[in-house]
């Protein structure tokens, strides 16, 4: 299988380093399943003429069919601007908000209608549902808020650690309104993840919420935001103040004290903000709209940075054409919004487009797994969208749940993982009761919106296939050496795509080199070329394309792992892990898990002369959850009394990776300790 590096260093990189794709599971290829015909009569998007109409001949002027869904102050001057590759710039000269898009314009049709519908952990307490005029009302009282008490403006950062609720939309919406660039981090994210991502991005206010409920608890949250603090001035960063939203309005529910002149809840200085409305700031399309942190193939998570204009106009006619949401439509994603689905698919695409959107605070299988289906069936969802991982736990716990409910949807959605055919089928047999259409869609954090799937209506669906590029992309399978894998050969190779997009990220922020040297070096055909041809985008993904040019992503080619659909580095858990003195040396492999698709085992040697112990196994455990979160917890910790290395000294994790996946490690013959494979097969689970 490729990797990302140079042809020379090839061979021993390829020995030493273990893929996800390598460990893909090798399904058959599934028969297809049409669109139901109900759907389809009501589908936004039918005519099969689009993928004539959006053929590469006639790029990038289909793009400006995505740009005229949205409301513009100055139409823009040229769609597609080339001159610095592969820097590409959208819609040039136009002038845009997106918090006018996403509100104020739906106001005059719409104003009463849900835009968000926030449903609380607990069920004792109610859903809220916001309407577009309490959205409006709320995001400009708090626009004003961020203006007048924090003194942010236009380009200013604002760093987010906000947890499900509607306060979290309202908050991203009000920065949006003056242009200010937010940065959400993920809730279950450390403080100190938290604190290197407001340093990284210096942001000089911190908003967060004292506590939210998960899996019946309310956890303490505003302790995270204290440990973000210390953790950015150590990085010699300085933070203004910390905003603290109560999960419960006039109520402080954390444990944790308010710091004095620097913390301030939200809730008590909005009284002074009560009826204040904010010009929205008239923006260039390419301002930035946000940064999402992700991680890669360092230890340091990069932050994508996305534009205003291209990403809006991207995530609305995605939202309009794939997920088929009409203003009458009640649509819940079940991600979070601190990731990059939950942005483009609970957020910025739905509410551009006067959907009504479901806010979820908490866990799926909490109290039971009947819990979606209770609450589709009492908000009248009709478009439900989620993960493997999730869709697996759900099946796992409560296989008929669903039959017990009188919920009806149209479109549902999987994404973030692959997804085994058999589970596919329980999401659509069970789940959507045979009458809902299924997309199975492939993106990343830095690509905005969807990649490849299939247009509902138009194309058949096939378990465990992606599907096509959609209209508009164009993607292609590289070798190692750049050749082009043709359709049907049985290869798997290096996803790309061949064409720059409106959604696509910008750069990573402060570092547009990494950005280059990422995601274009590999196959870039001309460094000194102006021509987009030239410079393909390499997603970092293993795949295969069928006959009928369908997509399957096998898993990611680099140092990441997708663990329940979030990216994890490796190298960032090794970091972590490094962080305990006793520890010398550590790695981590991706392990296949029947829920969560991929987990994390962490192989570590330690100092000599100290001997391994239960207790210390906790203590690295301990330490990774609290640098990154629990979410990286790995599955177990193996304590080895030497990494098997190759003569040169480096670590194989391919042996490591075989070890923990029950397969057989091949010949270790040529390490340069090979008795110790023996060992470390008796250490490991
Ligand atoms: C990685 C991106 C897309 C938003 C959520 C995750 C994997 C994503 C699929 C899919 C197979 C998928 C890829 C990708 N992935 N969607 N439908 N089938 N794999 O965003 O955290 O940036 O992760 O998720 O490996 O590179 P992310």
């Amino acid at each position: 299988m490729a990797v990302t590096k140079p042809r020379r260093e090839a061979r021993e990189q390829q020995s030493a380093e273990v893929s996800e794709a390598q460990i893909a599971v090798h399904w058959q290829e599934e028969g297809y399943y049409s669109p139901p015909k109900k759907f389809v009569a009501q589908a936004n998007l039918t005519d099969k003429g689009i993928l004539k109409r959006f053929s590469l001949d006639r790029f990038p002027r289909y793009f400006e069919e995505f740009a005229a869904l949205l409301d513009w102050y100055k139409k823009w001057d040229k769609t597609l601007d080339t001159s610095k590759p592969p820097f590409w710039r959208w819609f040039v000269g136009g002038r845009i908000n997106a918090c006018t898009n996403c509100v104020d314009r739906h106001l005059a049709k719409h104003r009463n209608k849900t835009a968000i519908h926030f449903v609380p952990e607990p069920e004792s307490e109610a859903i809220q549902h916001v309407t577009y005029q309490e959205l409006f009302v709320r995001v400009n009282e708090f626009a004003a808020l961020l203006r007048d008490f924090c003194g942010l403006k236009a380009g200013d950062r604002a760093t987010l650690h906000m947890p499900m609720v509607a306060e979290l939309p309202i908050t991203m919406l009000a920065c949006a309104r003056l242009g200010v660039i937010h940065s959400q981090v993920f809730s279950g994210f450390s403080g100190k993840a938290c604190g290197d991502r407001v340093s990284d991005s210096e942001s000089r206010v911190l908003i967060t919420m004292d506590a939210y409920y998960r899996a019946g608890k309310l956890l303490d949250h505003k302790e995270k935001a204290d440990i973000a603090v210390a953790d950015a001035a150590k990085d010699g960063h300085k933070l203004d103040k910390v905003l603290v939203w109560q999960r419960h309005p006039g109520r402080y529910s954390s444990p944790t004290k308010l710091a004095e002149g620097r913390d301030f809840t939200v809730n008590d200085l909005l009284a002074k903000y009560r009826g204040k409305r904010v010009e929205p700031v008239r923006l260039p399309a390419e301002a930035p709209l946000f940064l999402m942190y992700t991680s890669g193939t360092t230890g340091r998570p990069k932050g994508c940075q996305h534009s205003i204009g291209g990403y809006l106009a991207y995530v609305t006619w995605t939202s309009k054409n794939i997920q088929d949401i009409h203003p009458e439509d009640v649509y819940w994603c079940m991600a979070d919004i601190g990731w990059i689905t939950g942005h483009s698919y609970i957020v910025y695409g739905p509410l551009a487009l006067a959907a009504s959107s479901v806010v979820f605070e908490g866990v799926p299988t909490h109290p039971d797994a009947g819990r979606p289906w209770r609450i589709a069936e009492e908000l009248g969802v009709n478009i439900f969208h989620t993960s493997p991982t999730a869709i697996r736990a759900l099946r796992k716990e409560g296989p008929d749940e669903p039959s017990k409910y009188n919920h009806r949807f149209k479109h549902m959605t999987t994404v973030g993982e692959p997804i085994e055919p058999a589970v596919w089928k329980w999401y659509h047999k069970v789940v959507g009761k045979g009458e809902a259409v299924i997309v199975d869609t492939w993106w990343q954090t830095e690509n905005g919106g969807f990649l490849c799937s299939t247009v509902p209506a138009i194309h058949k669906m096939k378990p465990g296939s992606a599907g096509p590029g959609i209209p508009g992309i164009h993607p292609v399978i590289y070798d190692d050496d750049g050749k082009e894998l043709r359709a049907g050969s049985g290869k798997a190779g290096n996803i790309c795509i061949r064409n720059p997009w409106p959604g696509s990220f910008q750069t990573i922020w402060k570092d547009p080199n990494r950005f280059v040297q990422q995601y274009y070096a590999r196959y870039c055909k001309n460094p000194k070329s102006k021509d987009w041809r030239d410079w393909p985008y390499m997603a970092g993904d293993g795949a295969v394309q069928a006959k009928d040019g369908y997509y399957r992503i096998l898993g990611r080619i680099d140092d990441v792992i997708n663990v329940a659909g979030h990216r994890l580095g490796t190298k960032e858990i090794e970091s972590a892990a490094l962080v305990v003195p006793e520890v010398v040396e550590a790695a981590v492999v991706p392990v296949a898990d029947p829920i969560k698709g991929k987990v994390p085992d962490l192989y570590v040697s330690l100092k000599t002369g100290l001997k391994a112990s239960e207790e210390i196994a906790k203590k690295i455990s301990a330490a990774v959850v609290s640098e990154i979160g629990a979410i990286a917890r790995p599955r177990q910790v193996i304590i080895v009394p030497d990494m098997p290395k190759t003569r040169s000294g480096k670590i194989m994790r391919r042996v490591l990776a075989a070890i923990s996946n029950h397969q057989d490690p091949g010949d270790v013959s040529t390490l340069a300790n090979p008795e110790v494979v023996d060992k470390i097969k008796e250490l490991a689970r």
